[in-house]
């Protein structure tokens, strides 16, 4: 199978636009910085001895549990908290510190499996089967691979969709036991591959799944501190003043009239380009008429866990 009719996107880092993405992303540097550590110490594992030899003049005994482990991440949360962003760019930050190329293939489970009950079993070892490859033709005579591959699996929540779709046990398990026998594999093999999931239900991940991981990460929306820092970003370059930032910074959390505040993509894609357009052509944008347009806009409700946003 070609990876253009597996993947919904190959991207290659480093990339100047997965650069700003990932510098425009707030209140997840906890995460960042481990995903990033994690897949630079996959593609270069020789660091962590370096590392142990300079700071405990030896090997230490913890750097065996770093063998075999399985590179699973799930990212997990409500709709708009930079889940698929984060998944997407920090591939370039590894990128940049190893000094090597980092492959990211997207596969988008929602967008690919909601077809025949055998279909999400196909995309996921296909995908499996196709970065697997990636790595083989990257070995120098070494044995060496001079990239590191992250293998996206958004939208993970289609996976347990199948599986309440599938009526028969074996067909019912089998895209999960596909997914479980790649993460175990890659594991084995000590394969430069980092596996992300992305999910808004994390109770949709099977437990199997959920063992190997990792690391969970839980993304929320922001808090009144980041979304100040999200809409001085946003406005950057207008005359909007901080009084006027911190008037949005209220009306976008949680108030009498909204029990939840705005997702950061509330933010970044409904809010700030309503009041860009609201300017345009005519006028510049004031703070006055951007406090007075944050009222007409809700937040997008929470994503709940049986599915069905409420
Ligand atoms: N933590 C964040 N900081 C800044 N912007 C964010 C953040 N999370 C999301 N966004 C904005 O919202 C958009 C959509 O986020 P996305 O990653 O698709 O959300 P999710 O996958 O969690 O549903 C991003 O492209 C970005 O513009
Ligand atoms: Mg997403």
């Amino acid at each position: 199978m070609n990876p253009a009719d597996l993947f919904e996107q190959v991207i290659h880092f480093p990339d100047p636009k997965a650069q700003t993405d990932y510098d425009r992303l707030v209140g997840l540097d906890d995460y960042k910085d481990r995903l990033v550590k994690e897949t630079l110490l996959l593609v270069d594992p020789a660091l962590l001895s370096d590392w142990s030899r300079k700071h405990h003049k030896g090997q230490l005994a913890a750097l065996d549990y770093f063998a075999a482990r399985p590179s699973l991440f799930v990212l997990a949360g409500d709709v708009g908290t930079g889940k698929t962003a984060l998944a997407r760019s920090f591939g370039n930050e590894v990128a940049k510190r190893a000094k090597v190329q980092v492959h990211l293939y997207a596969l988008s489970l929602n967008a690919r499996g909601n077809g025949a009950v055998g279909e999400m079993t196909r995309l996921i070892s296909g995908a499996f089967r196709q970065v697997r490859d990636a790595v083989a033709k990257s070995r120098d005579a070494h044995g060496r691979s001079g990239r590191g591959i992250i293998l996206l699996i958004d939208e993970a929540d289609a996976l347990a969709q199948s599986r309440e779709a599938a009526q028969m046990h074996h067909e019912d398990r089998a895209g999960v036991n596909a997914l479980i026998r790649g993460v175990d594999e890659t594991a084995a093999e000590r394969l430069p591959i980092a596996i992300v999931m992305c999910t808004n239900r994390l109770d949709a991940i099977d437990p199997a799944v959920r063992r190997r991981a990792a690391a969970v990460f839980e993304f929320h929306r922001p808090n009144r501190q980041q979304r100040i820092a999200v809409l001085r970003a946003g406005l950057q370059g207008t005359a909007v003043a901080d009084r006027d930032i911190d008037a949005l910074a209220d009306a976008t959390g949680e108030t009498a009239e909204q029990s939840c505040g705005f997702t950061y993509s509330d933010l970044t894609q409904r809010l700030i380009p309503t009041i860009v357009l609201d300017a345009f052509p005519e006028r510049p944008v004031t703070g006055a008429r951007a406090v007075e347009l944050v009222r007409a806009i809700r937040p997008t409700p929470p994503f709940r866990g049986n599915g069905h946003a409420s």
